[in-house]
């Protein structure tokens, strides 16, 4: 593919939660395309999230994906739910590879199978990350793209939880996910608002189950095996309760780049069907 292919040359995006599962193959995509990546992620555990997080090994190897898919990427490691740490980050990898034209705020925890009904450090750990996270991922990048100057594209990846409650148990941990996934909406709808003048688009994707580590786990994997919740993952479209990362990275690729120009302020799920249900 030659320069001119690629529609995303000389582009900078910056990618939360990019150490592994969809973040990483958001990044690698993205880097296929022609953008340099500013890959974050925090790289520990949470102690409140009951499966484990990447480590910065799973960084490294994003870095590698990257760098081999043609693209420059500076690693990251900070906490969405800490601004002042994440603006420190996103500032580092400004300085190497230049101001921002693209965000995917994809950085995200939940606690599937955990049914306990008062569980406030769960309840807080997945509201701290999926929704302030994601305002401060707005509010650590978008000042870049601005001083750039000629707009921009931000993905902010919520959930088919974000669409409906369908499969709520009266858990803390899914409380907080589906009202952190609906807030990404709000956040999405207000920032296409204010970022508009500087044409700045601003979507939401909103994948159903995503084959990755954060339900590929073996704490997920035995509470679904023993409290089976199927309202959680049924889709219209046969054999799909599960979707691959790649499905939703086409989603986020169609809405970065030029063919999506007019596209702003939208929900698009990516979820075979389950939020129409
Ligand atoms: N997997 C699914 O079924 C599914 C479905 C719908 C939506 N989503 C959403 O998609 C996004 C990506 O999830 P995934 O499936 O790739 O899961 P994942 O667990 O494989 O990846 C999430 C990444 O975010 C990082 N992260 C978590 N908390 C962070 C923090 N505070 N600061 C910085 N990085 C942090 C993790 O280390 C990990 O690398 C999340 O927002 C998730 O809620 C996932």
């Amino acid at each position: 593919m030659g320069e001119s292919d690629r529609q995303l040359a000389n582009a900078v995006a910056v990618v939360t939660g990019a150490g592994r599962g969809q973040g990483r193959s958001h990044a690698v995509a993205l880097a296929g395309q022609g953008a340099d990546i500013i890959a974050v992620d925090l790289c520990a555990d949470i102690d409140a999230i009951p499966y484990p997080l990447a480590t910065k090994a799973d960084l490294d190897e994003t870095v590698r994906l990257v760098r081999a898919a043609g693209g420059r990427a500076v690693p990251v490691v900070a906490d969405v739910r800490d601004l002042e740490q994440l603006e420190a980050g996103v500032r580092s990898g400004v300085d190497e590879l230049g101001e921002i034209d693209i965000v995917i705020a994809n950085a995200g925890v939940v606690a599937i199978g955990d049914t306990r009904t008062r569980a406030e450090p769960v309840f807080d750990a997945i509201v701290d990350t999926n929704l302030k996270g994601v305002w401060n991922t707005l509010a650590a990048t978008v000042p870049s793209i601005v001083r750039k100057g000629r707009g921009g594209s931000v993905v902010l990846i919520s959930s088919s939880q974000g669409l409906t409650g369908r499969g709520g148990d009266g858990s803390a941990a899914m409380f907080a996910y589906a009202a952190s996934k609906h807030g990404v909406v709000g956040l999405m709808r207000s920032a296409a608002n204010a970022y508009a003048p500087h044409k700045i688009r601003v979507n939401s994707v909103h994948p159903g189950g995503v084959a990755t580590p954060m339900i590929l786990n073996d704490f997920v994997v035995r509470q679904m095996t023993e409290n089976p919740n199927p309202a959680l993952s049924q889709t219209l479209l046969p054999d799909a309760s599960l979707v691959e990362p790649q499905d939703v990275t086409d989603a986020v690729l169609w809405l970065v780049g030029p063919r999506a120009r007019y596209v702003t302020g939208v929900s698009i799920p990516v979820d075979a069907g389950h939020v129409v249900m």
